[in-house]
């Protein structure tokens, strides 16, 4: 008994290179445990339609736990011949039952139903712990927002200063994008909770197994309405490989600003020693490695979901054997951002501010401009002429080396008549951010608000 799940219609046996390319116990190992509880739930169906008698039932689920623990403190591993974690299992469970119970266990059921309802498992359980890591990341990024509640920083638009804005605002909009992450983790579980148990090869069960006890044991929702989609289907999958592509490139997002900030030309942001990298050779660098390494992993995970949809693309139903490659993109995406986010969340929550600095650079490139304009539109102004005004001040300003707050009262109404004097009291950056009192906007009455707010959702997740 070489433990392989057919055979009796061959002659031979596999060929070693056929053996070596088919093979997957390499990377499915980690569903070994999902495998043992999906066959324990099975064994129940089996018994509840009269395929195991009670005693059979309770020595089938009695040997699964014993493999489960064999599986668990490495007792029991693949071996050489296995072909996946599935075959693999079976043996083991033979080698505690003997064949006579060990046999039975596969009676209508199929590694294609398997496979897709081990894996959704899997992935469910690896959604929540990113879900708990992007909610203390989140969690971190709020309390540097608090912390630093009224410093500002010069606003960017084609990475040129803007508007000055609140840092809290700022990082308060890196923090948004991961709640809907959080959101689409759980919108997604939804989906991924269907059932494919029950669909055997592609066609469904003639044994009278009820797909509803299975479905219940593993903590799964309803089964899925059709067997040929249940089995073939991977949408689930590539949809879960989409949310951790946009996690790494809401990181990546976040990321870029930190490198940059964390620049000597810049040098907003400090990072802790202990979330920072050294060089080899120049003694004196410090460097942002873990922005960095988020950046380039946002690339792979990028890749992992484009391979996915490449091999979907216009696969036949049901099963192929192409869908086997489901597995390590997705796994890999999931091992990548375990990885990542907790040391990204170190890095955001011991990242010191020079909030100094940004105050001091915060009104140069003329970004109270638009305040200007807003000015004039308030004293009755149209705002095509209100932009022209305060553009020509701005090219005043700039021939003469002077900030907006700096010409002259006859200066002013030498570029406009309705440059009174009283256009000076938008122009500091306070009176500019307390401004913006619109919904959504970076007074600090709003993004106090807005701070709260973002704390209650987190309570959700
Ligand atoms: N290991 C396969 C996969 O990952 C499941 C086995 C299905 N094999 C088969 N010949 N039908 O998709």
């Amino acid at each position: 008994e070489d433990g392989a799940l057919w055979g009796g219609r061959f002659a031979s046996g596999p060929s070693p290179e056929l053996l070596k390319l088919s093979k997957s116990t390499q990377f499915d190992w980690v569903l070994a445990q999902y495998d043992i509880r999906g066959s324990k739930a099975h064994a129940s169906a089996l018994a509840a339609a009269g395929y195991l008698s009670e005693t059979e039932l309770a020595d089938m689920r009695a040997a699964l736990d014993e493999l489960s623990a064999r599986v668990a403190d490495g007792r029991f591993v693949a071996a050489e011949a296995d072909e996946d974690v599935h075959s693999a299992l079976e043996r083991g469970l033979i080698e505690i039952t003997g064949v006579q119970l060990g046999g039975k266990l596969r009676a209508g059921r199929s590694r294609n139903d398997q496979i897709a309802t081990l894996v959704r498992m899997y992935l469910l359980d690896h959604a929540a712990v990113i879900g708990e890591m992007l909610v203390e990341l989140a969690g971190a990024i709020h309390a540097q927002a608090v912390a630093h509640v009224g410093a500002i920083l010069p606003g960017r638009t084609h990475l040129q200063h803007a508007q000055p804005v609140l840092l809290a605002h700022q990082l308060a909009a890196h923090a948004w994008p991961i709640v809907r992450d959080l959101e689409r983790l759980r919108d997604w579980a939804r989906r991924a909770s269907a059932s494919p148990y029950g669909g055997g090869a592609l066609a469904g069960s003639s044994l009278g197994l009820d797909p509803r006890l299975v479905a219940t044991e593993l903590g799964l929702g309803d089964p899925l309405e059709n067997s040929i989609d249940g089995t073939a289907a991977r949408d689930v999958v590539a949809e879960f490989a989409f949310i951790t592509a946009q996690i790494g490139i809401d990181l990546s997002r976040l990321s870029e600003e930190i490198i940059l900030w964390n620049t000597k030309e810049f040098g907003f942001v400090r990072l802790h020693d202990g979330y920072s990298t050294g060089s080899s050779i120049m003694p004196q660098k410090k460097n942002p490695d873990i922005a960095e390494l988020a950046r380039g992993k946002s690339g792979r995970l990028i890749g992992n979901l484009t391979g996915l949809l490449a091999t979907l693309k216009a696969m036949p139903l049901a099963y192929n054997r192409d869908l086997q490659e489901d597995k390590e993109p997705v796994f890999d995406s999931v091992e990548q951002l375990e990885v990542l986010l907790p040391a990204f969340t170190g890095m955001v929550a011991t990242m010191r501010f020079d909030t100094d600095r940004m105050a001091e650079l915060a009104p140069q490139g003329f970004s109270l401009a638009t305040d200007v304009a807003e000015w004039l539109v308030k004293q009755g102004v149209i705002f095509r002429d209100a932009h022209e005004i305060s553009g020509e001040l701005v090219r005043y300003c700039e021939e003469r080396g002077l900030e907006l707050h700096e010409p002259s009262d006859e200066e002013l109404l030498s570029v406009s008549e309705h440059l009174l004097p009283g256009v000076r009291d938008v122009l500091t950056i306070e009176g500019s951010v307390n401004s913006r009192v619109g919904a959504g906007g970076t007074a600090q009455v709003r993004v106090t608000e807005q701070l709260a707010k973002l704390a209650e959702r987190l309570t959700e997740f």
